[in-house]
């Protein structure tokens, strides 16, 4: 059983099939409908030897030295024979003369980012939609949400899954057993007011996982996109870092003013020469905190991103997915400084796995015990590749690597006889008497400005702390509401967003010192 269908569900879903597995993906929406298929930028891979060690040592740069080193070197070492994987799939990455078409971004010292134009996730989930609507052994159940986890005995110390409870779109639950579940969810990007994610992303897999007693780590280390759109009353929509990797420049409207009257070369204004060497591709951490900062500083809504001097036709050419949204707003690449702002973009901590995707137990349960049968790849899973901060265009290699990874661990140790116990119905612990509630989108709302306001970009412990109260009375508002109603998405997605949350508060109260995407005022 696959929950997700992003590259890290579609790709596990069809090994798995393939190597004859009977396999199940549910997604609560459309397929398509996951943060891979809005990704821009593309996927970093070194493709030749001479590029593998340095690809390895910006990884651990950006992750500020928290990866761990062994599976950055898998990872990066497994990437060229992935991207066969994914060509093989259908996947058709931009080329030029001298092989594949490869771009820049932030914190990467080399180009090596395969991509298709601006498009890449949206291409990769083309093909392998493609291949999972035509592979034997493999059932898709579209808007179909996963409740929660069945475990095979509740009170064993060690764990295991016996299935699923899922919610059909007619609001009906079904008892779904699984030798193997694999949480492929994604991140959690909608806790926050400003995200880049689809909405589909509100952490479900994380907290259905936790609530089953599986390990979560890195928490704190909440990435956010220095560049998404900012345009008054539009949701933000991400400008791809490659943007920068073209050339396009970080000013605020002060820098623009001054490059406007005295000309030259426009990285000489910037305001993040003031932060980094690297300028408008530093690292993420670096570039989202320095723009939220001068936005501060100047109490306008986003910083700007200059690109009047760069080619008009070649970046609509390369970029024909920003140009499309910029049109609908009245502003060309090549001629406007675009406003952006940092939106919520991805989680760097999830459900703690091994080299295969295989989760742990959690703490008060045993320590770094393995938990039979619950698996967790792409956003959703923790591996120690990122560290305390994510390089650019590395989740997409990460989510493909540890997918082929775990559908071979999947198919030499799950047992293809599915040992059909009487699994309990849902709910066979009591629902209490049906109350009257009122609408949960304000109860959303305030959910997403306690984590904007005080788990936000930069925090502070006073904040957190606030922030930890306001969280719990939100919980125990919905689980009254969870346990007194029939479920629905609205309200599986907000006990799931309010589970994420405090997870998320905890692990950043829990950090003492500042570093990658961490920064805590009190610890300067
Ligand atoms: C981007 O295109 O800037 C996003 C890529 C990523 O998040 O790695």
């Amino acid at each position: 059983m696959v929950v997700g269908s992003g590259i890290a569900g579609l790709f596990v879903a069809t090994r798995c099939a393939r190597a004859g597995l009977s396999t199940l993906v549910v997604t609560k929406k459309n397929l398509s409908d996951s943060s891979t298929n809005w990704a821009q930028g593309g996927i970093a891979a070194a493709m030749s030897n001479t590029d593998l060690q340095a690809h390895i040592n910006d990884t651990i740069e950006a992750g500020c030295g928290l990866s761990q080193p062994e599976i950055v070197e898998m990872v990066v070492r497994e990437a060229s024979e992935r991207i066969e994987d994914l060509i093989a799939s259908g996947v058709q990455f931009d080329s030029n003369e001298d092989g594949f078409d490869l771009a820049m971004e932030g914190g990467h010292s080399s180009r090596r980012i395969l991509h298709t134009k601006d498009a890449t996730g949206a291409e990769i989930e083309r093909a392998l939609i493609v291949e999972a609507r035509t592979s034997p052994n493999l059932e898709l159940l579209e808007s179909h949400m996963a409740i929660d986890l069945i475990l095979k005995d509740k009170s064993a110390e060690i764990k295991g899954i016996a299935g699923i409870w899922i919610l059909t779109p007619n609001g009906e639950v079904r008892t779904i057993s699984a030798q193997a579940v694999i949480i492929a969810t994604g991140g959690a990007g909608h806790i926050y007011r400003q995200t880049t994610n689809p909405s589909v992303a509100t952490g479900d897999g994380i907290a259905m996982a936790h609530r089953a007693g599986a390990e979560v780590r890195d928490l704190e280390f909440v990435q956010f996109h220095p560049t998404a759109l900012a345009l008054p009353g539009e949701r933000p929509f991400l400008i791809t870092e490659t943007l920068r990797g073209h050339g396009a420049i970080l000013m605020t409207s002060g820098d623009l003013q001054k490059w406007k009257e005295s000309g030259g070369r426009p990285s000489e204004y910037s305001f993040m020469l003031n932060h980094d060497s690297r300028g408008s591709l530093a690292t993420r951490d670096i570039v989202a905190r320095a723009a939220d900062q001068e936005m501060k500083k100047s109490g306008e809504n986003s910083v700007w991103l200059a690109t009047s001097h760069l080619e008009k036709n070649v970046m609509k050419e390369r970029f024909p997915t920003i140009q499309s949204r910029l049109e609908k707003h009245g502003l060309e690449l090549g001629v406007d400084a675009l406003p952006v702002a940092p939106a919520a973009h991805y989680m760097v901590g999830g459900i703690s796995v091994d080299e295969n995707g295989l989760s742990k137990q959690h703490k008060p349960y045993s320590n770094e015990l393995q938990y039979p049968g619950l698996y967790a790849i792409g956003e959703a899973a923790c591996t120690g590749l990122h560290g305390a901060n994510r390089l650019a265009s590395n989740s997409l290699l990460e989510a493909v690597v540890f997918s082929h990874r775990c559908a071979e661990h999947v198919i030499e140790n799950v047992s293809r006889n599915l040992d059909d116990a009487n699994l309990p119905e849902w709910r066979a612990d009591g629902l209490s008497d049906l109350i009257e509630h009122s609408p949960l989108r304000s109860d959303r709302i305030a959910l997403q400005s306690t984590m904007t306001d005080d788990v936000g970009l930069v925090k502070r412990d006073a904040r957190l702390q606030r922030a930890q109260r306001r969280l719990e009375l939100l919980r125990e508002e919905v689980d009254r509401i969870w346990r007194g109603s029939l479920p629905t998405q609205e309200v599986i997605e907000l006990r799931n967003m309010i589970h994420v949350s405090r997870l998320v508060t905890a692990a950043a109260l829990n950090r003492k010192e500042n570093v990658g995407l961490h920064h805590n005022l009190d610890y300067d």
